[in-house]
């Protein structure tokens, strides 16, 4: 399998007045075209191991790696410029929730629309016809209707369906899933997820799915990193998460809540300082 993304020892830190803090620390992986799941608890380093790979890091925060190669290009290296360039075109993100990534003044329709045409040189009229595609192909039923419509006129789940239109609409090979569908009611949740991966797989692109629900990750993904800690502590295939070796992986299978299942009180995740070291 030909590597989509390299990632070796990659670092993200922050220096602050009381000392530095470090967020990744030195975090590794490879992925082709296949579904990584990334879990760990909150605050375990996932969004900015996401956030570094998508070159959206904040200003103060210091990325090192002693690789972040994307197809064959260095990231490192890219300009911030090639970065821009890169974001939507060829390495989307989707976030928790839609109110942060869609623009609250804009129809939906539009916001799809503009964005193929910052990537591609097309007219309005084909922007158009491939936006309302897209919007049909994340399951909305009425494309043409909820083209014209402004995000807070739509649920929350229509409008992280909107969302991955506008995240998918220019074809990018690799896309990275923030916790996407955490702001969503349990029932729309399966919908939207299984709208993502259906999509992602017709197009043979490669998923990073951030959660901290690792039953969740599992069933959507061939491969699980568990974070903590800003560190990998374990990685596992999808299939073998009933075989996971490290307490804190089997502490967060504890901790999540079956569908249907109701056990009172829920056991607390144990964490544990050499876990990391
Ligand atoms: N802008 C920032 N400035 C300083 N520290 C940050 C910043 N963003 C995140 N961090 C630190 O990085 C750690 C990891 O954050 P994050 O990757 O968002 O966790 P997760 O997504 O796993 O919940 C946090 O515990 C926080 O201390
Ligand atoms: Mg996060």
């Amino acid at each position: 399998m030909t590597a989509l993304l390299t990632v070796e020892k990659l670092k993200v830190s922050y220096p602050t007045r009381t000392g530095v803090i470090e967020a990744v620390r030195g975090v590794s992986f490879t992925l082709g075209k296949e579904r990584l799941g990334i879990v760990g608890e909150s605050g375990s380093g996932k969004s900015q191991t996401g956030r570094a790979i998508m070159g959206l890091t904040p200003k103060h925060g210091i990325v090192t790696a002693d690789r972040l190669d994307f197809n064959g290009i260095d990231l490192l290296k890219a300009s911030a410029g090639e970065r821009r360039r890169l974001r939507g075109k060829r390495i989307a993100m989707i976030l928790q929730d839609p109110k942060y990534s869609l623009d609250p003044v804009m129809t939906i329709g539009r916001q799809i629309s503009e964005t193929l045409r910052t990537h591609e040189k097309i007219g309005k009229a084909e922007a158009r016809e491939r936006a309302l595609a897209m919007l049909e192909a994340v399951q909305i039923r009425d494309p043409q209707r909820v083209y014209d419509l402004h995000p807070h006129e739509v649920s929350g789940g229509m409008g992280q369906r909107a969302m991955i239109a506008m995240m998918l609409v220019a074809g990018p090979e690799l896309l990275i899933a923030d916790e996407p569908t955490s702001a969503l009611d349990v029932t729309v949740q399966l919908d939207v997820l299984r709208i993502m991966d259906r999509l992602v797989s017709e197009r043979g692109m490669g998923l990073i799915f951030v959660s901290h629900d690792l039953r969740l990750v599992s069933s959507f993904c061939d491969r699980v990193i568990v974070m903590y800690a800003g560190k990998i502590v374990e990685e596992l295939a999808a299939a073998d998460l009933k075989h996971a070796q490290h307490p804190y992986t089997q502490g967060l299978l504890n901790c999540m809540p079956e569908i249907g299942a109701s056990r009172h009180p829920l056991p607390v995740l144990d964490r544990r300082p050499e876990w990391a070291a």
